[in-house]
């Protein structure tokens, strides 16, 4: 039994509200078992729309109703109707406005699912994207209903000093009983999925910012005592997240007030609540012995993406929750940018394409494609998905490839200015992009409909007597669930030819100056470009810096990818080319195992590595990203059936016969960069410590003593949890004797930071060994366990089933009966949490018979469990289907 028949919600069946609410009234009794919450609405027709009906249905779950009144007189109860998911008012008064008052109460403790109020240790706080506020109280809840929300709590002294609500303090003061109460009135109209309250014992660290027109902001972030130590990088990364808006988008921050919680329990990564974000720790906590080089970046980049949403997303919102890629496309492209400026722009390029190859296009390849603005959906919260996000994300990076910075800020500008406190869609977003440019983007707008990755077929053909290269791309894009035979996209493709001794080859245009690099613009199926003036056939680099998300199928040589190694000038497709390199090994050696034959490394690849080591580099970073395999689930992408065992020796073998030929390089490597040093944060220091950690990780194939001692005293001195992690990463993952001794090590010295204590249990879970999943399965009775507790849900079944191929997809099946138990178990705890916890299994049909039945029988056990949620019925379902 699941819950009675899920209903599918359509975008063609959008319809404007028929009553607008414009002033909320709240007042909050807080009470971790009942909380008492009060709701004054100015509720009136919306002058737009036609239907003249007299019922209000507001919407509303798990709620205890204690009263309705209207314009201050209390309803007899058959003047409502209370239902499981609303409450319908039979007639409203003509006069308008009116007000409807509702008391109900609601438990937060008992509250598992984190929607809504909720209790995360002492503290209570709000989740409400995307419809949690029905959970609050009964309401319009969805995003073109915006109101003005004035907020009143009053709670205990001791248990909740602390009391924070959305927009400017304006009063508080004392009560009996050892009780307070403090008043919240934010200014701006906002929808309700907007609204936060939070209470507890929380410390602060309070700063300021100045904007552009010289106002002074207060900011502050709120977190648990132990954890004051742990904030400074978080409030360095805000203030850095407020000039680059005013710098690179003009906007400033509009509030007096910005509020920073970090909470422990937490679905998502942080929420842009006006006003008051709400984070979960992993985001905000950070010291040099607990926190990684890449949790810092992750940090800045995620404190700068709710940051950005004040103004993508708050102060022009979602009309719908189809259009969700307006306000999360456009952000997470604004914070990309902004992480870029900040460390390595070719760096964060590489790591996000790397992200959106190997995950989105599984996600855009599977049974759950959909188009960054979806047509339907069962749940909401299942469309937080990568592909609204990331390639989202890439959809208004195109945009911007194609209008140019100045002319993408054009736009951006009119947007703005247009729909200041609107509800909007993402084709308003085009349209403004468009007014502001005078381009025609109508085919561009195909992108925001079309499901599946597109495919790129290139031919060349050279003429050495017409000094002429011919470039013909075929376009075509798979068909997805729902979507046959699609048209073509307007696709940017950046390009650059390079002469055979490595130069840049210019590129000639018609009565323009000739240029290094050029935009070929895809709008047919079929498209030739022809480049004159070439007295050598050139070799083509394409798509540079990714210009756009789809798959390139281009015929090219090892000789000729080790040349755009050496050559490209475009770091992404230098980096490229590495991966196109020792994927087509990779790939060969897998063969060779399939085939059962004996294994060779091809010297091609210890040539180019030999090189790159020889090479003096200023970006460490991007030199290290140059040495990586590519990943396993990249390598898993290119195959017809996937063969985890062979992927994962094949692997292997490049990494150790690359450790054994240029053992001498990598150790030379590792003493040059190695330091003991307690944690500076510079681009060199965080470059010295990637490159050291990755001959580290190489030398350790060798599996001898050497490297063994080289980790254990790495590990044993690190001061800072890069190294430390580096260094127990690689002893786990080897056959080190003192493996189980520093394990026990390590959770001594951090069993009170809980954060570093997820990444002890993901470092178990992803582990390459043989007994991995014996370890995962004594781990889920470790005392430190909780199913309660999302983090560490993720630490463990997450990272077990979505970052260890080889012993998840075991073939005897238990690591899908293992996942599936838990996702059982998480299904009435936390539906969120637990549906992103099926798509470990959704790709079933890339794997072989065998293993695609074992996981299709988790699938169907799902589907048919009792009390199913919404959420993970429709995962489970749809991947089925
Ligand atoms: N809007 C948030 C962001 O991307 C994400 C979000 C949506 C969220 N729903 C959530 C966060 C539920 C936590 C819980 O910034
Ligand atoms: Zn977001």
């Amino acid at each position: 039994m699941r819950d009675a028949n899920p209903q599918t919600i359509y975008l063609k069946d959008y319809t404007v509200p028929e009553y607008l609410i414009h002033q909320v009234d709240l007042e909050f009794d807080l009470d971790a078992e009942q909380t008492r919450v009060t709701s004054r609405l100015t509720v009136q027709r919306n002058p737009q729309c036609q239907s003249k009906g007299k019922e209000l249905t507001l919407m509303g779950e798990g709620l205890i109703l204690h009263g309705v009144s209207l314009n201050g007189e209390p309803l007899s109860v058959g003047c409502y109707l209370q239902t499981e998911e609303s409450l319908i008012i039979h007639e409203v008064p003509q006069t308008e406005p009116f007000e409807l008052t509702i008391e109900n109460s609601i438990s937060p403790r008992t509250n598992t699912a984190f929607e809504g109020l909720y209790q995360s240790s002492t503290m209570l706080c709000t989740q409400c994207e995307a419809e949690g506020f029905r959970k609050i109280t009964y309401f319009l809840d969805r995003p073109d209903v915006m109101s003005k929300f004035k907020t009143r709590l009053v709670a205990d002294k001791e248990h909740y000093p602390v009391l924070l609500s959305n927009g400017n303090k304006v009063a508080g003061g004392e009560l009996d009983n050892n009780r307070h109460w403090v008043s919240w009135e934010d200014p701006f109209a906002k929808p309700c999925y907007l609204f936060a309250l939070v209470a507890g014992q929380l410390e602060c660290i309070e700063d300021y910012f100045v904007t552009m027109s010289g106002r002074e902001i207060t900011l502050q972030i709120f977190v648990e005592a132990h954890d004051v130590d742990k904030c400074w990088h978080a409030m360095q990364s805000l203030k850095n997240a407020m000039r680059w808006d005013e710098e690179v988008y003009g906007r400033e921050y509009d509030l007096d007030l910005y509020m920073i919680v970090a909470v422990g329990h937490f679905n998502m990564g942080a929420m842009e609540n006006k006003g008051l974000n709400i984070f979960n720790t992993k985001f905000v906590l950070a010291r040099p012995d607990t926190a990684t080089d890449s949790d810092y970046e992750h940090i800045e980049g995620v404190i700068g993406h709710e940051y950005f949403h004040n103004w993508s997303g708050n102060r022009v919102t979602c009309r719908d929750w189809f259009q969700l890629s307006l306000k999360e496309g456009f952000t997470v492209f604004r914070d990309q940018e902004f992480t870029g400026d900040r460390t390595s722009k070719a760096v964060k390029r590489i790591e996000d394409v790397n992200m959106l190859r190997t995950r989105q296009f599984a996600e855009d390849a599977g049974p759950l494609a959909h188009p960054i603005r979806p047509d339907s959906y069962i749940e909401i919260n299942n469309f937080y998905t990568l592909t609204v996000y990331e390639k989202g994300a890439e959809v208004v990076r195109m945009l911007h490839t194609l209008l140019g910075a100045d002319g993408f800020r054009k736009g951006s500008d009119l947007y703005f200015q247009r729909h200041d406190g609107q509800a909007v869609t993402c084709d308003d977003f085009v349209k403004a992009m468009e007014d502001a440019n005078a381009r025609d983007l109508s085919q561009f707008r195909r992108w925001y409909a079309q499901a599946g990755t597109p495919v790129l077929d290139v031919r060349q053909q050279y003429d050495a007597d017409s000094k002429q290269l011919r470039l013909t791309i075929t376009q075509s894009c798979p068909d997805t669930p729902g979507q046959k035979n699609k048209p073509p996209l307007h696709i940017p493709v950046k390009t650059g030819l390079l002469r055979p001794d490595g130069a840049v080859a210019m590129i000639e245009q018609n009565g323009l100056d000739p240029v290094e690099e050029t935009i070929l613009e895809l709008i047919e199926a079929e498209q030739t470009f022809t480049f004159s003036g070439l007295a050598e056939q050139p070799v083509v680099s394409l798509l540079r810096g990714f210009s756009a998300p789809v798959i390139v199928k281009i015929q090219r040589s090892l000789e000729e990818l080790a040349f755009l190694l050496s050559y490209d000038n475009d770091t992404f497709n230098r980096w490229e080319a590495a991966q196109q390199l020792s994927g087509q090994i990779i790939s060969g050696l897998i063969e060779d195992i399939q085939g059962g034959r004996s294994l060779t490394l091809n010297p091609v690849i210890v040539d180019a590595y030999g090189k790159l080591l020889q090479q003096s580099w200023d970006d460490l970073s991007y030199f290290s990203l140059l040495l990586q395999l590519p990943d396993q689930t990249y390598l898993a992408s290119q195959m017809e059936v996937i063969d985890v065992e062979a992927i994962h020796r094949a692997r292997e073998f490049v990494r150790k016969n690359l450790a054994e030929q240029l053992r001498e390089q990598f150790f030379r490597l590792y003493q040059q960069y190695h330091r003991d040093e307690t944690g500076r944060f510079d681009a060199d220091a965080i470059g010295r410590r990637r490159i050291k950690n990755t001959a580290l990780h190489y030398l350790m194939a060798l599996e001898n003593d050497e490297a063994y001692d080289l980790a254990a005293q790495q590990f044993s001195r690190a001061g800072t949890m890069t190294d430390q992690m580096a260094a127990l990463s690689a002893i786990i993952n080897s056959h080190s004797p003192v493996k189980q001794d520093l394990l026990n090590d390590f959770y001594l010295q951090w069993q009170d930071e809980a954060l570093v204590i997820d990444k002890w249990f993901a470092l178990q879970a992803t582990s390459t060994m043989p007994d991995t999943f014996a370890k995962v399965q004594e781990l889920l009775h470790h005392p430190s366990f909780d199913l309660k507790n999302p983090n560490r849900v993720r630490s463990l079944v997450g990272a077990f089933s979505q970052a260890n191929m080889l012993h998840f997809h075991s073939g005897d099946g238990s690591g899908y009966r293992f996942l599936t138990d838990q996702i059982i178990a998480l299904n009435s705890l936390n539906p969120q949490v637990a549906a992103r916890m099926v798509s470990a299994l959704t790709q079933w049909r890339r794997h072989d018979a065998s293993r695609q039945q074992l996981m299709r029988t988790e699938l169907q056990r799902i589907v048919d469990t009792d009390r199913i949620s919404k959420d993970v019925f429709e995962v489970a379902s749809k991947s089925l289907a």
